[in-house]
């Protein structure tokens, strides 16, 4: 089924990085925007100022922190008060830390799991009920490689991104007679300030420069040694969102220079 108008999208994370990236593709397509990050409220309305200056769409911005389901209640009021319900859902907001298993903080698992796995399941309990009530609906979340395999000093992340795939099949499963798609999107590493730390680490371990210290990090892992533009992924999330990706379900969709291929 074709929309006649652009369906407001509510995209986490979307003050920096991949999330800023799907904002713009989706802003471009004439899609209102309700943007969403740990930003001021004055970072928040400059970043409105400039979407609607560019694409002429309708925005709105929350600094919701969603690490707790208060806060997930919240975005959603802040969301529907500033563009009503909105049809898309794109769960991108997410934290990293690394450590072994063996000495990982309680207060890093708890925070990972709730900004990037428990946050997707109650923004998504939120939002379906309008979705399915209006027989239409696309939640794309944004996983990662390590939801798909492994690697050292990253229980959390890896059992977050895991649980994530798991949490979009059953929602696909269960919204598939509704006109409701979600997917999930593995990307292996994108330039955005979230590996700027683990590039800062290699250099400052194995003395060397940054930019010799970011083709050890990425050559490691992909054989396509190239880290992936977040403009990459907006333009994945704006095809999902869109008539000829209407059964396209249930997938995970890996982003990641052949890394999971191997
Ligand atoms: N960068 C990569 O290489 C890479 C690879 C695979 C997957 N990912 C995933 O992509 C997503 C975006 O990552 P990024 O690299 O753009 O990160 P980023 O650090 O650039 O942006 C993260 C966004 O999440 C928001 N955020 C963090 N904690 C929050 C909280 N408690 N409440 C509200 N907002 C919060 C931040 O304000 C920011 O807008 C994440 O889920 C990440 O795991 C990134």
């Amino acid at each position: 089924m074709q929309r006649e108008q652009q369906q407001p999208v509510l995209i986490t994370g979307s003050t920096s990085g991949i999330g800023l990236a799907i904002a713009n593709s989706m802003a471009r397509a004439g899609h209102p925007v309700m943007l969403h990050g740990l930003a001021s409220v004055e970072q928040g309305e400059d970043l409105q100022r400039q979407f609607r200056a560019e694409y002429r769409v309708d925005c709105g911005f929350s600094n919701a922190d969603i690490a707790s389901e208060a806060g997930c209640a919240q975005l959603v009021a802040d969301t529907r008060e500033a563009l009503g319900n909105p049809g898309i859902l794109v769960n991108n907001a997410g934290v990293q830390h690394t450590a072994d298993a063996h000495g990982f903080a309680a207060e890093h698992w708890h925070n990972i799991l709730a900004i990037n796995l428990s946050a997707a399941f109650f923004l998504s309990r939120e939002l379906l009920p309008g979705m399915r009530a209006a027989n239409w609906g696309r939640i794309v979340n944004i996983s990662s490689v390590h939801g798909l395999v492994a690697s050292q000093q990253k229980a959390a992340y890896c059992a977050a991104k895991h649980g994530l795939i798991g949490l979009t099949k059953v929602v696909a499963l269960e919204n598939a007679d509704r006109g409701i798609t979600a997917n999930a999107i593995c990307p292996g590493w994108v330039e955005t300030p979230l590996i700027q730390p683990q590039i800062e680490s290699i250099a400052r371990e194995q003395s060397i420069d940054i930019e010799a210290a970011r083709a050890q990090l990425i050559g490691a892992k992909q054989p396509l040694a190239q880290a992936t533009k977040p403009e990459a992924i907006g333009e994945l999330v704006l095809y999902l969102c869109g008539e000829f990706a209407s059964t396209i379900t249930g997938a995970s969709l890996p982003v990641d220079g052949g890394w999971t291929a191997q």
